[in-house]
């Protein structure tokens, strides 16, 4: 057993910070982002509805475009590829997942009825729909910024860009709504330190 010390997860965890400067042209093995999206896709999602889609931004044409898109922000060229992390507002439509486990008779039929309709009801509301996709696609997020920095890349989580401008360029179909980029690349600089709260100020325990 790991000690806390030792511990390789949480190793990552603390060795994850946003950095700006990259080795410009580092190309990234294709191997590897593999592994970094596979564990996106491992992320946890209510009702497992699997809220995203992940847009690959690589070539420098499309790098040149995002640029500006992202007011500039340096790290979209510099880095190997940003991911563009998008959520998924009609997530309803993925309950087709629960058809693998009926027909591998993990999963009752009428189970998978009775889920369907109490997702389908769910999904009547815009604001669910909306607070469900930004939510679960964030889980994703984490998983790529983590397996990146576990795989020895580091990344930048961005909400500067704006969104109506990468709907237009990277024609995203209106099923999905942007959530976030994601640098990832090689760091040539290390993040600026960024402190953090102690947790006597960020914890509550019991009650407030
Ligand atoms: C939702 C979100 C949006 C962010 N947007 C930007 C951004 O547009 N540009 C940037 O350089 N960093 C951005 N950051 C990075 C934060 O500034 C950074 O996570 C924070 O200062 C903590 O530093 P650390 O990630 O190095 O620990 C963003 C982070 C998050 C989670």
């Amino acid at each position: 057993m790991s000690s806390i010390e030792n511990n390789e997860t949480l190793r990552v965890i603390n060795e994850r910070h946003s950095v700006k400067k990259y080795e410009s042209g580092f190309v990234m093995p294709e191997e590897d982002l593999t592994a970094i999206l596979t564990a996106a896709s491992e992320a946890p999602s209510a009702w497992n509805l699997q809220h995203w889609k992940f847009l690959v931004i690589e070539s420098e044409a499309d790098k040149a475009k995002l640029l500006p898109i992202a007011y500039g922000q340096s790290q979209i060229t510099e880095s190997s590829v940003t991911i563009a992390v998008l959520g998924d507002l009609e997530a309803n439509r993925n309950a087709v997942i629960y058809d693998q486990a009926v027909e591998a008779g993990h999963l009752k039929p009428e189970i998978r009825d009775a889920l369907v309709g109490q997702i389908n009801g769910a999904y009547q509301s815009q604001q669910t729909a909306r607070d469900e996709a930004i939510r679960n696609a964030s889980f994703a997020s984490q998983n790529i910024m983590l397996a990146a920095r576990s795989l020895g890349y580091d990344t930048c989580p961005m909400g500067g860009y704006n969104p109506q401008q990468l709907i237009e360029t990277f024609n995203i179909p209106p099923r999905y709504i942007p959530t976030l980029l994601i640098t990832v690349g090689k760091a040539a600089q290390p993040a600026r330190p960024a402190g953090r709260f102690p947790l006597s100020d960020v914890v509550v325990r019991g009650s407030f």
